[in-house]
């Protein structure tokens, strides 16, 4: 699948209302929203108020991306808020079966992201529950880093593993995704590419878009 989740952490938020319209009326297929708590990640984004007020105006799914410790707190909050994936980290769950199930419980997509330096082997047991793996590509915490070229390889072993396993997960890949690299992270299997500044950042951000969509 060639999806595209542009990534609001990039937005301009003195205007966040316009991003959200322009995603809407874009090809997106999701809003990729960052949370950061300033401990998991050494930056702070927005939480709670951010998210209901997107998912107020986003025609598009919201793919909530929690960099934060002890997410199984919050889980039940951001998807009160509108959250419709739940992307945590596995660097920061204890019980990672029983969060994926909290999740799930919900009725909502439940998703596990791995650090640059986290192996795929780890999501061995638990891939078959999962409905989507999220790979950074950049150490998380900002936008606009470098894409980490080690991500291409390990998508391909993760793809392998879910064909392997029968699990039902997509791929996403998250942080310094453009063109050149979208393209090699759709030929390796990748289903959607998360991208904030490559789009934002742009002349015309729905036209990016739609070049992404059809790499
Ligand atoms: C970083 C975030 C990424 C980031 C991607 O921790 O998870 O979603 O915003 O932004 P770009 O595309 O600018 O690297
Ligand atoms: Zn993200």
């Amino acid at each position: 699948m060639k999806l595209v989740a542009p990534s609001i952490l990039a937005a301009n938020f003195n205007l966040l209302g316009n991003d959200i319209e322009m995603i809407n009326l874009s090809e997106a297929d999701f809003v990729h929203c960052d949370v950061m708590d300033g401990v998991f990640v050494p930056n702070i984004s927005f939480g709670i108020p951010v998210i209901q007020a997107v998912n107020q105006i986003s025609k598009k799914p919201l793919d909530v991306h929690l960099m934060i410790v002890n997410p199984e707190k919050y889980i039940e909050d951001f998807y009160r808020a509108g959250a419709s994936i739940i992307t945590v980290h596995y660097e920061v769950c204890q019980h990672l079966s029983r969060t994926v199930q909290q999740i799930k419980d919900l009725g909502i997509k439940a998703s596990v992201c791995l650090n640059p330096h986290t192996p795929v082997s780890l999501l061995e047991e638990i891939l078959p529950e999962l409905d989507m793996v999220l790979l950074m590509s950049v150490n998380p915490g900002f936008g606009g880093q470098k894409f980490i070229e080690n991500t291409i390889p390990k998508a391909e072993t993760l793809k392998e593993m879910i064909l392997r396993r029968n699990s039902p997960a997509l791929i996403e890949v998250d942080g310094g995704v453009n063109f050149e690299v979208g393209k090699k992270l759709y030929d390796s299997g990748v289903d959607i590419l998360v991208v904030g500044s490559f789009i934002f950042n742009s002349e015309n951000p729905m036209d990016t878009i739609s070049k992404l969509k059809s790499l």
